[in-house]
């Protein structure tokens, strides 16, 4: 039974209820066969459906209107490691977005939920397995306000 979700949280983290949840098979089938972008297609179709919200440019941490992604993606990448793990639930997230399976409920809380995407789940999934595979551009605020919260060093 998971009690801690909502009581154990530090910083803008917290975990989120599907943390232990497996992959199902019939959805691993789907993840080995998606499509590997290229870096174009990859950074297109996050600059036309991410950055105008997630914007890598953002000038400092109070100006922007959602989390880096380079963050998010970090989070994802602490909390399931495993790529099949991270393309599941970060492709849910982003087709149905929900307060109970984010993995960090500060930015919930401050920004409100974020609204689903228009792109068809094939899609995302594309997205979200470019976006375990290649790194992604960080606002230049970013790492150290990522030092500063983590104590650890950015990259
Ligand atoms: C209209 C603004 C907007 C757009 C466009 C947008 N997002 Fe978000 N996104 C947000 C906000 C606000 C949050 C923080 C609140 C939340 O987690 O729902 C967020 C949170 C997230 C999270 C973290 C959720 C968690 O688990 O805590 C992911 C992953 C994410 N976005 C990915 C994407 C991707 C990929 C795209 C492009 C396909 C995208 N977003 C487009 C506003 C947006």
């Amino acid at each position: 039974m998971v009690l801690t979700a909502g009581i154990i949280s530090y910083g803008c983290n917290s975990k989120p209820d599907n943390l232990n949840q497996k992959v199902v098979p019939s959805e691993v089938a789907l993840i080995e066969h998606t499509a590997a972008l290229s870096e174009a297609e990859g950074m297109q179709l996050l600059e036309t459906h991410c950055f105008a919200c997630h914007s890598p440019k953002s000038v400092s941490h109070d100006e922007m209107l959602a989390p880096p992604l380079a963050g998010i993606k970090h989070r994802y990448k602490t909390l399931y490691p495993d790529r099949n793990t991270f393309i599941s639930r970060m492709t849910a997230y982003i087709s149905k977005p929900s307060e109970e399976n984010a993995v960090m409920r500060g930015p919930v809380r401050r920004f409100g939920l974020m609204p689903p995407t228009t792109l068809e789940e094939e899609k995302i999934r594309e997205l979200t397995a470019f976006i375990y595979d290649n790194s992604l551009p960080a606002p230049k605020w970013f790492p150290k306000h990522f030092e500063e919260k983590h104590g650890e060093k950015w990259n």
